[in-house]
């Protein structure tokens, strides 16, 4: 991949999301998401091995990502010029619900990922605004993310307003419920804010503030060293083992444009155009 060449970004709608499709967000997630921890092996009995790549394949991302029509995918390519190929750099399943509460459609990030050699220039960030950008009065957006620089990555689509604790605590369990995401949907959330402390044994000043059980685990080596060295700024507090920071943010809605722009949005996606990718 030639890392100076333009990133094109493209909104995909559920029902063009092909088998092809999900083959390379298979591919880009299997090589680039994380590894499986010692606890995966204990909760598997060693199916899932200690250090080997977690793993997702069509069948299983159509389940958890697809699971219904109000569910969309943001992909970003990379065109290789010495193969005459996009390449996937980048994606974020989303959905979106109406939210009763707030009067408007909350906007939720189901699978972040950026492969690992494009990081650190912002993809995560555009992919997270186009998804917002992409449905109509929008009032909130969430994720749940193991990853700060995910978390960080959403408050860069949200204008970069600061986190606020009380709107996370507000919200989170009603929308999390409203959006019926197959792997979160009956997890339950953890931490100060929402009154409830882990059944793990953590040390009164490592207590958790902002979490959802997972049990999704996945190594957490790398986020605790980033954990670390932001921790002066960081509020969403310490992470377990097994959970997820939980994310919620207020936006600003942006209306749709009628005539979309063909550089950041469309309904077909160069994925498709290029089979032997
Ligand atoms: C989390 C992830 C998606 C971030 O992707 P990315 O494209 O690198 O993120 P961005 O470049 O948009 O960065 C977002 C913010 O994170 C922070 N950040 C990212 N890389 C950073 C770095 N190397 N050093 C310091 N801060 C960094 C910055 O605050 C940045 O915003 P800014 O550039 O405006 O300051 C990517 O690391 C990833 O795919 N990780 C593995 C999968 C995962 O954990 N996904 C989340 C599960 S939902």
């Amino acid at each position: 991949m030639t890392e100076t060449n333009p990133i094109s970004y493209t909104i995909i709608q559920y029902s063009l999301i092909t088998d092809q499709i999900l083959q390379k967000c298979s591919t880009l997630f299997n090589n680039n998401y994380g590894v499986w921890n010692n606890n995966a092996s204990l909760h598997s009995n060693n199916v899932l091995q200690t250090g080997s790549r977690v793993k997702l394949g069509v069948k299983r991302l159509r389940e958890l990502m697809l699971f219904n029509d109000r569910c969309f995918l943001v992909v970003a390519e990379i065109r290789s010029l010495e193969k005459d190929q996009f390449e996937l750099i980048g994606h974020a399943f989303s959905t979106y619900v109406n939210y009763n509460r707030l009067n408007g459609n909350v906007v939720w990030i189901t699978q972040l990922v950026v492969c690992s050699t494009c990081r650190g220039r912002g993809v995560a960030g555009t992919l997270l605004s186009l998804a917002k950008n992409n449905i109509q009065d929008v009032v909130a957006m969430g994720l749940a993310s193991s990853h700060p620089y995910a978390v960080m990555a959403l408050c860069n689509a949200c204008n970069r307003i600061p986190i606020n604790l009380k709107f996370i605590a507000d919200h989170a369990k009603d929308i999390i419920e409203i959006c019926k995401i197959p792997y979160i949907s009956r997890s339950q959330v953890i931490g100060s804010i929402f009154d409830k402390q882990s059944s793990q044994m953590v040390d009164i000043d490592e207590q958790p503030v902002s979490l959802i059980k997972t049990d999704f685990f996945v190594d957490h080596k790398e986020v605790l060293t980033i954990l670390e060295k932001i921790q002066q700024t960081w509020i969403l507090g310490p992470l377990l083992e097994g959970h997820e920071f939980v994310i919620i943010l207020p936006t600003t809605s942006v209306r749709r444009s009628r005539t979309p722009s063909n550089t950041f949005s469309s309904n077909s996606s160069p994925l498709e155009k290029q089979p032997s990718m």
